[in-house]
């Protein structure tokens, strides 16, 4: 079946991710912001990624009316997933009517408050103390007084490119 990769990322986390699911699946990937209307109509499904800012995957809402077929979504943020955030993030961001169709995967990325804009460096200063509490290891905690903070990790994909082969093979 065709498959496509689509991201949308400010900072390059969701784009390396949706490099690796490209590279695994040997189908082509496409910035969203490029992505024409019907471009990809003949596509079996679309796998979507984008970062998680705050509470939301950037650019979710454009996919969902741009593709319409399966999505296999993978939300990238900073906080640790848990069964809780996925049921939330399934509850507030998948609509009722394609949750039958929708898939999501939660991803961990990362960030240089060296390259962020003065806002974003202002929110990330002011959340990161919450999510270093949802750290379960003092050594995970510790990282998060870095200026670099990175949890991007190529081996937490299996789950998604496994999903994506046995469910569109
Ligand atoms: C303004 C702002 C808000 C954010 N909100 C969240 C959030 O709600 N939950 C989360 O897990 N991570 C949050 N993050 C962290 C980003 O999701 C993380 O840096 C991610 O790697 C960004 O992906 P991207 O570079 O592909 O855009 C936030 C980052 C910024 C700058």
């Amino acid at each position: 079946m065709n498959i496509a990769v689509v991201y949308k990322s400010r900072y390059g986390a969701a784009k390396r991710y949706a490099q690796w699911i490209a590279e695994d699946l040997k189908c082509p990937i496409y910035n969203l912001s490029e992505v024409k209307p019907g471009q990809l109509d003949n596509c079996g499904a679309v796998v979507y990624g984008g970062g998680v800012y705050a509470g939301s995957v950037s650019g979710l809402k454009d996919a969902f009316s741009l593709f319409n077929k399966d999505l296999v979504v993978f939300a990238v943020g900073m906080a640790k997933p848990t069964e809780a955030s996925a049921a939330a993030f399934k509850d507030k961001l998948i609509p009722a009517e394609v949750k039958d169709r929708t898939a999501l995967f939660q991803l961990r990325g990362g960030y240089d408050l060296g390259k962020m804009s003065f806002f974003h460096k202002l929110v990330m200063m002011l959340v990161r103390g919450v999510m270093k509490k949802g750290e379960s290891s003092p050594g995970e905690r510790e990282k998060f007084k870095n200026k670099i903070v990175d949890f991007i990790d190529r081996s937490s994909l299996k789950p998604l490119v496994d999903y994506i082969k046995k469910t569109y093979k």
